[in-house]
Order: C-alpha cells, then sequence, then structure tokens
C-alpha cells in the first residue's frame, strides 16, 4: 500500500493509519496486561523493529514523491493547494513561421521539398548560370567545405540560398513544377540584419504560358497574406544570373511602418530576389525553353517573421540567442 500511495495526501493517511497516535501499532502494545515481562518484552522489540522499518519505509517514499522535508508535519500538507506547473515550451519562433509559410504556399499548390544545405558547387553557382570564377559569385559571401573537389560538381559548400532547389527539381523530371524550398543557408556575415545562418524559402513555378504577370501576382498574394493589405511592396529591378529580368523584393518596414528606423534604414526592408528563371538555368535542368517558362523567388523566412506587424524585432541576432526571456513572449 505504501509504494502505492504515489499522492502525498494518500501517504498521509497511511501515516496517520499504522504510526500516528491512534495507529495500528500503537494499538498492538496499547493492552499487555495479559502478558508476561518476558512476552511484554518481547513484544515490545518486535513492534519497535516493524516501527522503525515503517518509518524508513515511508521516509524514503516520502522523499521520492514529496518536497515536503521529513520534520514538517504532515497535516501541514494542503491537498487542495493548486501544484506546481511545470513549464511547458513552444515552437521556436522560425519554426512557427516555417509552418506558417508552408501552409499559406500550399493553399496554392505549391510542394514542400528539401534539398541538401551542404552541397555541390555545380547546384548552388554553376548550373545557376554563374560558371566558376563568375564575378556575381561574391554576392554569395560563401561556406566551403574542406573536402575534396569533384571533377565535375565542384568543391563542397555550405549552399548561400535556396535556388540550388530549383536545379535539383528541375532534374526529377517532372512538370509542371510548383516547389516551395524551405532550408537552411550560410553566409559569411554578421549584423542586426543578417546572420551566418539563416533560412530561406525558394518558390519555383515552371508550366507552359507562365508570365511575370502570375510572378507578381503570387508575390501579392503572400505579401498580403502575411504582412497584412496596409503593407506597400515594390519590385526593383536587379541584375540576378539565373532570372532575367529579375528584381529585389521590398515592403514596407514592419518595425517602423515605414518611416525609417535602424534596421530599416529607409523605411523599405529587401525580403530577397525573384524573377523570371535563365533560359540557361531550364536547359541546365533538363528543360526546353523554348516551351516551358517559369519564375522563381528565394526569400529570408527570419526577415518575413521580423516584418510581420506587432513583432518588431530590430535585430535578426535575437532569434538565434537562445534567450528565453526573449523567447518566452512569444
Ligand atoms: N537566391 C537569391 C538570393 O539568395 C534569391 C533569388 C531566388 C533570386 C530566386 C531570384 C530567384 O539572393
Amino acid at each position: 500500500m505504501l509504494e502505492k500511495s504515489g499522492e502525498p495526501g494518500s501517504l498521509a493517511e497511511w501515516y496517520s493509519k499504522y504510526l500516528g497516535k491512534k495507529g495500528i501499532l500503537r494499538t498492538l502494545t496499547s493492552d499487555v496486561s495479559d502478558l508476561a515481562v518476558e512476552e511484554k518484552k518481547e513484544l515490545g522489540r518486535k513492534v519497535n523493529e516493524l516501527k522503525s522499518y515503517l518509518e524508513e519505509a515511508y521516509a524514503g517514499i516520502l522523499n521520492s514523491v514529496t518536497s515536503i522535508k521529513k520534520d514538517k508535519p504532515l497535516e501541514n500538507f494542503y491537498k487542495t493547494l493548486p501544484g506546481k506547473k511545470p513549464e511547458i515550451g513552444h515552437l521556436h519562433l522560425i519554426t512557427q513561421a516555417i509552418r506558417e509559410i508552408n501552409e499559406v504556399f500550399s493553399k496554392l499548390g505549391f510542394i514542400r521539398v528539401r534539398y541538401p544545405e551542404v552541397e555541390w558547387d555545380y547546384y548552388s553557382f554553376e548550373a545557376l548560370n554563374m560558371p566558376k570564377t563568375h564575378p556575381a559569385r561574391d554576392e554569395w559571401e560563401t561556406f566551403f567545405i574542406d573536402l575534396p573537389e569533384d571533377p565535375k560538381l565542384g568543391k563542397v559548400v555550405i549552399t548561400p540560398h535556396t535556388s540550388n532547389g530549383q536545379i535539383r527539381e528541375m532534374l526529377k523530371g517532372d512538370l509542371p513544377i510548383r516547389m516551395l524550398n524551405i532550408s537552411r543557408c550560410g553566409r559569411r556575415q554578421s549584423d542586426i540584419n543578417h546572420v551566418p545562418t539563416f533560412y530561406q524559402f525558394e518558390g519555383l513555378v515552371i508550366d507552359k504560358n507562365i508570365s511575370i504577370t502570375h510572378l507578381k501576382g503570387v508575390l501579392e498574394y503572400l505579401i498580403y497574406n502575411f504582412f497584412g493589405k496596409d503593407t506597400k511592396f515594390r519590385l526593383r529591378p536587379y541584375d540576378f544570373r539565373f532570372t532575367e529580368p529579375s528584381f529585389e523584393v521590398d515592403v514596407t518596414c514592419g518595425i517602423c511602418g515605414g518611416k525609417g528606423c535602424r534596421f530599416c534604414k529607409e523605411g523599405w526592408v529587401e525580403l530577397g530576389g525573384a524573377g523570371m528563371v535563365h533560359p540557361n538555368v531550364l536547359r541546365a535542368g533538363g528543360i526546353d525553353p523554348d516551351v516551358y517558362s517559369g519564375f522563381a523567388f528565394g526569400w529570408g523566412v527570419e526577415r518575413v517573421l521580423m516584418m510581420r506587424t506587432g513583432l518588431k524585432i530590430d535585430d535578426i541576432r535575437y532569434l538565434f540567442e537562445n534567450n528565453l526571456k526573449f523567447l518566452e513572449q512569444f
């Protein structure tokens, strides 16, 4: 019974039943007038032995089931007092954001895939129309892994963007494509706007007759969904090698509402790039650019998260510091 009384309330009951003032042990020695002296002694010894055995067992169980100290009388244990709630964590903000992004895209028919984060140079650069030694590569401040080079695929890198997924997806040979690739990326960078490890999500759509209006429609849908209809966005002409034409997509800063702050400086925040897939990239993916066309975009998960109205996180590094005081607020 003692072992079974895992709950402190029933433990107290057990104690008073056996060892309490009116407990069974007391009654054993309460009426001994009929016994001879030797018998009394014998009984006394046995009862004492039993008592210390039970007390010890009781103390052991008490220690393991409650934090009440042995010297505190059990009568002071209030069964109805609320217990201590164990602390329960929650998903990290970034995981929450990834799930949400996934949900919004799945409504448009995008399918989430994953491709290697430790990647060959070929998929991260070369097949994306950036041959070896091309100066555009400098923009992706790349980490190289100290592993032997492959004669065809080149060096091993930590992929600096999710665009490696474009080629890998095309090479699956399954058309049309509506891909969502969310993955961790690495670049040699660190300030309030950048961290060496961050997440990107890459959208890729390839089909017949895909035009820039489709791209703009999808971007608008995303932006209104994530940031609300008050957010303005703009496409700035850019020059990615793997899209033509190319854009940077900016939204009005969710931290200052577009007035300008330490995070955005001028009221606009760059979410990432977008554009129409370059014919050379389609060719590298085994797709005929005369028949198919497509668009792609690659944005930072953390940026999207930080620009959400109301969060007002003005330093990206908070997201990676594992500071409970910060994380508990969400
Ligand atoms: N990969 C680009 C970057 O990391 C973003 C991008 C993706 C641009 C797809 C165009 C198309 O900056």
